[in-house]
């Protein structure tokens, strides 16, 4: 099987915090390094700039949450991480799906609808400070997902409906201009715990309630104690139900720790004392990964470089896709008109799969190269399903030719090649 693609972007528009840690960063690295998916993270800047017009911000937003992903063990050698404004074909793709999205769609997105109802209630004009960038925001937000074929996008609640969105312009293109793009699904982590802030109100900048991820140790300690608790004294059990504090710790604890604290909680221990634990337990965590992080903060060339080496990655899928998505919807050399007989003569110098019959009664295939070379020779199947079955097992996968024989003096890598060219124009 072809490895699933995930895909996801951070808008490069705050400093990270522990629920982000808790509730995306993390476990989005971890799933970074299970067997069979290919990653791709990336800064959305572009999305930045609908909220932000500070320059500045913009930069150390990119700055700081491309420093926190190393930091927390991203590989950027395992994963494609790159920086949404370094793919000048994303921009090119939102046009093309720009022009297959009902605008109708649009005036449905949450985001640009919760500003219109506002607008209604204050009674002023409907789209009073609506940017056209926010009203179209689902559709850059559908190129980056398409520009790479995910299949699963690993979001926020908030975030489905633009999922939605962006399989609806997939297949408002594919019926248009052939089948070009995966429509893609949205995964949401349900065992992940949303993070309760200083307030006990869910960890989010626009509370302004968040402890920030990398705060130095002093400045984690003071936030900390400044988490809401009750009034029980020291001495007086103290209930785990609605503690913001226990609710944190447990995030960052093992099953024991969080066992030990459940206990001491009905002990009655000092919620100066339990607060000690829970910096404690954090700071266990996060120290290792802040030294690297304030490391890459005073070298941001580091990044810098990293980021375009991400965007070189990326672009070796996105250049010849939008080339061929150029094609489809017509924008062309104009020296290269479209005929028939040079579709003909595009595919004769490709590498062809044949089936037949044998007098056995059997079914067989070969691959065959342009000029008709053996490249691979079947085994007999008992029907023309199976093989055709086996057929589409290679056109998807070269583990499939694990189970053919080698014809004489042909390589399993001239085979695999004549795949690959097979794939390319699929
Ligand atoms: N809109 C997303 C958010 O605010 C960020 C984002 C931009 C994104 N492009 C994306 C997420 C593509 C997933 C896939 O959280």
């Amino acid at each position: 099987m072809r490895s699933t693609r995930v895909l996801t972007g951070i808008t490069t528009s705050g400093t990270p915090h522990l629920g982000n840690y808790v509730g995306a960063i993390r476990p989005a690295i971890a799933a970074s390094r299970a067997s069979g998916v290919e990653s791709f993270y990336f800064l959305a800047d572009y999305h930045a700039l609908i909220k932000i017009d500070e320059p500045a911000r913009i930069q150390r937003s990119t700055l700081e949450i491309a420093a926190t992903w190393i930091a927390a063990g991203l590989d950027p050698e395992r994963v494609t991480f790159y920086r949404q404004s370094d793919i000048p074909e994303i921009p090119e793709l939102t046009w093309f799906l720009t022009c297959v999205c009902g605008k109708g769609l649009l005036n449905r997105a949450h985001a640009y609808k919760a500003s219109v109802d506002k607008n209604n209630a204050a009674g002023v004009d409907p789209d009073a400070d609506v940017t056209a960038g926010l009203f179209m925001y689902p559709v850059l937000m559908a190129a980056d997902i398409l520009m790479f074929n995910a299949h699963r996008v690993p979001v926020g609640r908030d975030q489905i409906q633009h999922i939605e969105m962006a399989r609806d312009m997939a297949a408002s293109f594919n019926h248009r201009y052939g089948e070009h793009f995966v429509l893609p699904e949205a995964a949401i982590e349900e065992s992940v715990a949303t993070l309760p802030g200083l307030d006990g109100r869910k960890m989010s900048k626009s509370y302004d309630n968040t402890i920030p991820l990398f705060a130095p140790r002093e400045q984690l300690k003071k936030l900390i104690a400044g988490i809401k608790t009750d009034s029980r004294a020291p001495g007086e059990p103290k209930d785990t139900e609605g503690s913001a504090l226990f609710q944190i710790y447990q995030a960052f604890a093992t099953p024991d720790e969080t066992v030990a604290l459940r206990q001491a909680y009905a002990d009655g221990i000092a919620w100066a004392d339990a607060k000690q634990v829970l910096f404690e337990r954090i700071d266990h965590e996060i120290a290792p990964m802040r030294e690297t992080y304030e490391s890459l903060m005073r070298h941001p060339e580091r990044l810098e470089d990293l980021l375009l080496a991400g965007a070189a990655k990326a672009r070796a899928i996105a250049t010849p896709f939008t080339a061929k998505l150029r094609h489809a919807v017509g924008l062309r050399d104009l020296r290269a008109q479209g005929t028939e007989k040079q579709a003909k003569a595009a595919k004769a110098a490709l590498p062809s799969f044949k089936q037949y019959r044998e007098s056995d009664g059997q079914f067989y295939f070969k691959l065959v190269d342009a000029q008709g070379k053996l490249l691979l020779q079947s085994a007999a199947y008992a029907s023309p399903k199976d093989a055709g079955q086996a057929i589409r097992a290679l056109q998807q996968d070269d583990a499939a030719l694990a189970q053919f024989a080698p014809v004489g003096g042909i390589s399993q890598q001239e085979v695999a090649q004549a795949l690959h060219q097979l794939r390319d124009v699929a």
